[in-house]
């Protein structure tokens, strides 16, 4: 979720087995004006609106990390297949290990919608990605879906190698006395400890009804949120606010508590983990 190699280096060294990168769009973006990011009770509130350096500006960020040997997932966002196509082409030539389709960004037919609620269009963006590159491919899927099986089965059809669940939720949050919204953007997205429970039943529903692996993410803040994830049946997790509370060794703390949790229940393999609570 970090953007530059120094950062990217720093959160490797403490303990995470590989980056996922700042989502990078075709042109540099500002992003919105500030608030973009408040903390809240159970999680945090952002709304940064996808800033970026543009895909020709990071090629020297993921040079960088590849130098280091750090397994790097370039995540990418576009408002077409042929955007996506071109960001997937830039980013393996750069060097990535794989690449993460970020669907979460506005829909060309606008009302408000994301393109990852369209099925069709997830199906061809993926099926165009999967043509033109030859590194693991992975979607990921918001939350803010009727139907969240749908779009991942859609991305599944277009040959998807993972899914990745969840992006963040749609919230709003008011200052009561200034009687506005607090963010710039009025709206942002939720993240952190209060939407585990989403997350795990998203990656139960999804790992339930395609057969390839999922990637949960979404409020994990321990290692015992990380074992809950596995067995809702992902195979792997991501972390993303709980280094806002719990600092850059979060990635230590957590592998540490996997571990002693595995230990303590006699679990010699993680995959030994995955979809238990299926039964
Ligand atoms: C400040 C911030 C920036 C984020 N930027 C991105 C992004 O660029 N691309 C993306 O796919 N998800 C982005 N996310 C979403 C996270 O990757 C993750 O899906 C979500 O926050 C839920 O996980 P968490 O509760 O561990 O943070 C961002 C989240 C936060 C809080």
């Amino acid at each position: 979720m970090d953007e530059d190699a120094g950062s990217m280096e720093r959160i490797f060294n403490n303990g995470a087995g590989a980056i996922v990168t700042k989502s990078i769009g075709l042109k540099p973006r500002k992003g919105y004006p500030n608030p973009t990011v408040i903390e809240l009770e159970h999680g945090i509130l952002n709304a940064i609106g996808l800033p970026n350096p543009g895909i020709e500006n990071f090629k020297d960020e993921i040079i960088k990390l590849k130098k280091i040997n750090i397994p790097v997932i370039g995540s990418i966002f576009g408002t077409d297949s042929e955007e996506f196509v071109t960001l997937a082409e830039k980013m393996q030539n750069y060097g990535v290990d794989a690449l993460e389709l970020n669907m979460s960004c506005p829909h060309a037919k606008g009302y408000g919608l994301e393109i990852g609620c369209d099925p069709d269009l997830v199906k061809e963006i993926t099926l165009n990605v999967k043509k033109s590159t030859n590194i693991p491919v992975f979607v990921k899927i918001s939350p803010n879906l009727a139907n969240i099986v749908e779009i991942a089965k859609s991305a599944e059809e277009g040959n998807a190698d993972g899914i990745v669940a969840i992006n963040t939720l749609k919230a709003m949050k008011i200052d009561i006395e200034m009687q506005m919204p607090v963010l710039s953007n009025k709206i942002g997205g939720y993240s952190g400890n209060a939407i585990k429970p989403i997350g795990i039943r998203c990656v139960y529903e999804i790992s339930k009804n395609i057969d390839i692996p999922v990637i949960g993410v979404g409020g994990i803040t321990t290692g015992i949120d990380a074992i809950e994830y596995f067995m809702a049946g992902a195979s792997s997790v991501q972390v993303g606010s709980a280094i806002y509370q719990r600092g850059l060794d979060v990635f230590k703390k957590i592998c540490d508590e996997i571990k002693i949790w595995m230990e303590n229940h006699r679990y010699n393999n993680i995959s030994d983990l995955v979809g238990v609570a299926h039964k």
